[in-house]
């Protein structure tokens, strides 16, 4: 058997050798040149393991104006807390037997990134200079963090695709099983796609050129695995689901109400606060579409009450 994930308890060097001797005889190597090897590798440094000159050297703005990389590293920072808030939900929906206080843990851990992210956010709002990012933005379209795609297929793993079609057809998808026609009407579609025309914005057609197969091929796997499906499964009386009830409010209301509202505020302030509807890089419709009251967006329906759900976002 592998060695990864053996935890080793006290133990003397000889037992230690032994082990390492056990395991590369099961895979059929030899374990003195291991041994060897092992004499001849060189002390970890920090910079290397953790790769610090690699992850300086992404940020390449395109322009001269300093702010401009306040906003590249916080959206790298963002990027880095979905990977762990990815990280988390992973271990759940790919562990069908998860323990409900494991479950739990991964949840409380999920809500302590997601509450860096939205406490976090007023780097954005009012950590940038104005007129330096309405100079900078310019420079940017189409591109939006509209294309997180890190962002989209977190809204795969944690709930059912009908839930992330639009509040318009929402109910009526309930009983649509075929992922084409869902992945129409995900609501998202609407920051992008001009109702009079049909015809998609850049900013749209380019995340679809480039996501769409990768996120329909995980909608396929993880069809009634998401967490949603996780949570339902479990006996809805004992304690400690209770527990597990209540992180999974917190995520959904963290994630698809207090962050949209900070994420929209600063839109506003950047965008709007002279009352000059500047058009977003992405080109939506942004006033309307990203408010959580017109997205309703919900991953655990079932854990919110009728009147919780008319006003979420609100
Ligand atoms: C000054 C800061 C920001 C402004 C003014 C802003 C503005 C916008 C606007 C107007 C949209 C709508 C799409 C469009 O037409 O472009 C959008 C979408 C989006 N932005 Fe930002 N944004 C900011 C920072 C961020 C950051 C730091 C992130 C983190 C990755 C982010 C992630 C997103 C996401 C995920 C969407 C899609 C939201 C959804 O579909 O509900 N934004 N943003």
């Amino acid at each position: 058997m592998l060695s990864s994930g053996k935890i080793f308890g006290k133990m003397d060097n000889d037992d230690i050798i032994k082990n390492i001797e056990e395991k590369y005889k099961d895979l059929n190597q030899d374990p003195n040149m291991y041994l060897k090897g092992l004499y001849h590798s060189k002390p970890v440094n920090y910079w290397e393991y953790i790769e610090v000159e690699t992850l300086l050297s992404l940020q390449k703005p395109k322009t001269d104006f300093p702010d401009e990389s306040i906003f590249i590293m916080y959206h790298q920072v963002t990027e880095l807390l979905l990977k762990l808030i990815t990280h988390e939900i992973k271990q759940v929906i790919d562990n069908p037997g998860i323990k409900t206080p494991v479950f739990k843990d991964k949840m409380e851990r999920v809500n302590r990134y997601a509450g860096v992210l939205t406490a976090s956010f007023s780097v954005m709002r009012e950590g940038m200079d104005y007129e330096q990012y309405n100079q900078f933005r310019l420079a940017l379209a189409p591109a939006s963090g509209f294309q997180s795609a890190q962002f989209r297929f977190l809204e795969i793993y944690c709930t059912n695709l009908h839930l992330l079609t639009n509040t318009r057809v929402k109910e009526k998808m309930e009983a649509v099983t075929d992922i084409d026609t869902l992945f129409d009407q995900l609501y998202w579609k609407d920051a992008g796609v001009n109702p009079q025309t049909g015809k998609k914005s850049l900013m749209l057609q380019q995340f679809e050129d480039k996501y769409i197969d990768a996120l329909k091929t995980a909608a396929h796997k993880y069809r009634g695995k998401t967490i949603l499906n996780r949570f339902l499964a479990l006996d809805q009386n004992d304690a400690e689901v209770q527990e597990l009830r209540h992180a999974l409010r917190e995520f959904d209301h963290t994630y698809n109400v207090i962050w949209p509202l900070a994420h929209i505020k600063t839109a506003a302030y950047y965008l709007n606060s002279k009352g000059e509807n500047k058009a977003a890089t992405g080109g939506s419709e942004w006033q309307k579409y990203l408010h959580p009251s017109y997205q309703k967006r919900i991953f655990f329906p079932q854990l919110w009450t009728a009147e919780e759900k008319e006003n979420w976002g609100k």
